[in-house]
C-alpha cells in the first residue's frame, strides 16, 4: 500500500479514477452578470433533510472567483449524449456556453437543456479542502429528466449497462448456449426469421438475398465479384442464382457478365432495408437507448478483432461503391440487410 508521505500525484490520480461517477456541468452567474460554469464529477448527494449536494472547485479554477462570490449554482447531471458538453465546458479560454439554448433558474443562473437531471441551489456552504473548496449547496428546485446518464471512469467516458439479474447468464455453461458464436448466430436468425418467411414466398433464398444486398451497395459489379462478396456468408453462390433473380425480372445481366439492378429489383431491395430495419427495432425491443448503442459498440469490437487477414474485397472501403441504392457516400454507408 502507498503511505500518505509517498504519494506519487499521478498514481493517486489514477486511484481516484477508478471510482467511477456520472458527469456534471455546473453554472452560475457572476456577480458582472457573466454566465460561468465548468465540468465536474466530483459532485455528490449529502442529505435529503434538508435537500443538500456539494461538490469541489479546483481554487486554480478561472471560474473560481465567480463561484466563490456566487450565492446560487445549478447542477446538470449530464446525458450519455451530452459527452461534447462536458468537454466544452472543460475547454479553457472558449466561450462554453457558445451555441447552447438557456433558461434562468434563481439568481439568473443558467439551466442548460438536453440533461438527466438538474438542481438549482443556494450556495449554502463553503469548506476547505485543500487545493478545492468544498461547495455545498442547498437544492431550492431540481427537474429529473430520466434520460440516460453519461459515465466517467479511468479519464474516459463511459455508458451505464444496468446489470439485471436476468442478464447474467448461467455461469456454469462454458460452451453451447453461452458461446459467442452460437449467441450472434442464434440473435442473428431469430431477428431475420420474419424476413426470412417473406422471401421465400417470394420464390427466393438467402443466397439470392446477399446478392441483391451485395448489388445495393454498389450496382454494375461482375458476376464474379459479387460471387466473391457472398463468399462471407459461407454459401457458395452458382449461375442459377444469377439466372433465378433474372428470371424475377429483379436483375438484368448486361453482356452475359455485369449484373445491374432493374427498377424493381432496386424497389425490392429497399423493402428489404426497410424490413431488416423494422426486424432491428423488434430486437432492440427489450434494450434501452444505450443498451442497444454498447451493443453495436462491442460487436464492433469483435468484428475488428476478427477482422484481419479477412481478403481486401470484405473492406468496406472496397466494396462500397458510389453508385449505391442509398445515394449515400462511401464513408457514411451503412449495410442492407442480408438474410
Ligand atoms: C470529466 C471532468 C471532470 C472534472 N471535474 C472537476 C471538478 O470536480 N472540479 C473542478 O474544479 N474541475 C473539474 N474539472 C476541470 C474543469 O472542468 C475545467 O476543465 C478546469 O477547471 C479548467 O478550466 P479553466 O481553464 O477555466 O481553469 C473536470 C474536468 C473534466 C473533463
Amino acid at each position: 500500500m502507498t503511505s500518505a508521505s509517498s504519494i506519487d500525484p499521478k498514481q493517486f490520480r489514477r486511484a481516484l479514477g477508478s471510482f467511477t461517477t456520472g458527469v456534471t456541468v455546473v453554472t452560475t452567474r457572476s456577480a458582472e452578470g457573466k454566465d460561468v460554469g465548468l465540468t465536474a464529477n466530483s459532485f455528490n448527494s449529502v442529505s435529503l433533510e434538508p435537500p443538500l449536494v456539494l461538490w469541489s472547485l479546483d481554487r486554480k479554477s478561472s471560474s473560481a472567483g465567480a463561484f466563490m462570490a456566487a450565492d446560487h449554482f445549478a447542477v446538470h447531471i449530464l446525458a450519455s449524449d451530452q459527452e461534447s458538453v462536458s468537454n466544452q465546458f472543460a475547454r479553457s479560454g472558449v466561450d462554453r456556453f457558445a451555441g447552447l439554448t438557456l433558461e434562468r433558474g434563481h439568481g439568473e443562473v443558467p439551466l442548460l437543456g438536453g440533461c438527466s437531471a438538474r438542481f438549482v441551489c443556494r450556495a449554502s456552504y463553503r469548506y476547505e479542502g485543500g487545493d478545492h473548496v468544498i461547495m455545498v449547496g442547498e437544492v431550492m428546485s431540481f427537474d429529473s429528466f430520466g434520460r440516460a446518464p453519461l459515465v466517467f471512469h479511468g479519464g474516459n467516458y463511459g455508458l451505464l449497462m444496468k446489470k439485471k439479474a436476468a442478464d447474467v447468464g448461467d455461469a456454469t455453461s462454458s460452451f453451447g448456449d453461452d458461446w459467442l458464436g452460437f449467441l450472434l448466430g442464434r440473435a442473428y436468425y431469430q431477428m431475420l426469421m420474419p424476413l426470412r418467411a417473406d422471401v421465400q414466398r417470394q420464390g427466393l433464398d438467402d443466397i439470392h438475398c446477399n446478392i441483391l444486398s451485395a448489388l445495393s451497395m454498389g450496382d454494375g459489379r461482375s458476376i464474379a465479384e459479387l460471387s466473391r462478396l457472398v463468399e462471407i456468408t459461407g454459401h457458395h453462390v452458382g449461375e442459377e442464382h444469377f439466372a433465378g433473380l433474372a428470371a424475377r425480372e429483379l436483375i438484368v445481366l448486361e453482356g452475359g457478365e455485369r449484373v445491374c439492378f432493374t427498377e424493381a429489383g432496386r424497389r425490392y431491395a429497399i423493402e428489404l432495408m426497410a424490413a431488416g430495419k423494422s426486424a432491428e427495432a423488434d430486437a432492440e425491443r427489450e434494450l434501452d437507448y444505450n443498451e442497444a448503442r454498447l451493443l453495436k459498440m462491442l460487436l464492433k469490437r469483435v468484428i475488428r478483432a476478427t477482422g484481419p487477414g479477412l481478403p481486401s474485397h470484405w473492406r468496406k472501403e472496397n466494396f462500397w461503391h458510389e453508385n449505391n441504392v442509398w445515394g449515400q457516400r462511401t464513408s457514411g454507408a451503412t449495410g442492407v440487410a442480408s438474410v
